[in-house]
């Protein structure tokens, strides 16, 4: 099996946000794609050690923030690579609130949504959600993970289901 065959799927990057006990917290992700246009729904893979994980299990209404590629980088580091278990990422990082969600300020568009169902896998959630509301904040150009790979030179933790260990 050559596992370099998956770095010809294609992505975008996104900040999946939610509130949890009265604080907003989120990670980045990669794995979200659009299921059906009527009634508009995505599917969104997320790692079962992810805080966030666990906190849209409770709470199932999430927003995605959908990055461009003059989007500041570092939304992408703190929002992958720590966890909102010990720290308020929300803190280091402007964001707007639209339907009481945060949303990441310079992103060029968003979704809000709703989880209505989940299938399991050996490591990771595929929660399925429907989109209740979404607009485009400006007209930069959505980011894709390889612009994120091979021009911003981003790295992937263990937890993104596209990871591949080297
Ligand atoms: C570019 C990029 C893409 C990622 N994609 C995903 C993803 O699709 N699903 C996932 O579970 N984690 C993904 N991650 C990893 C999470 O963002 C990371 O584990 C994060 O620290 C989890 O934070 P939390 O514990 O606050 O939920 C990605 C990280 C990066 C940098």
């Amino acid at each position: 099996m050559n596992n370099n065959v998956f770095k010809n799927l294609s992505y975008g990057v996104y900040i999946v946000s939610c509130k949890n006990d009265n604080k907003y917290t989120g990670c980045t992700v990669n794995s979200i794609m659009q299921i059906t246009s009527t009634p508009p729904t995505i599917a969104l893979s997320v790692n079962h050690e992810n805080y966030t994980n666990s906190c849209l299990e409770k709470n199932k209404k999430f927003a995605v923030s959908i990055l461009s590629e003059e989007s500041n980088p570092l939304s992408i580091g703190t929002f992958g690579f720590r966890s909102g278990r010990d720290f308020n990422k929300f803190e280091a990082i402007p964001y707007i609130i639209i339907d009481e969600l945060p949303i990441i300020k310079d992103a060029c568009a968003y979704l809000i949504c709703e989880i209505i169902d989940k299938i399991e896998t050996t490591t990771h959630s595929v929660f399925i959600a429907k989109v209740l509301n979404g607009d485009i904040l400006n007209n930069k150009i959505p980011m894709t993970y390889s612009y994120y790979h091979n021009v911003i030179k981003g790295k992937s933790p263990k937890t993104a289901p596209t990871y591949i260990p080297e």
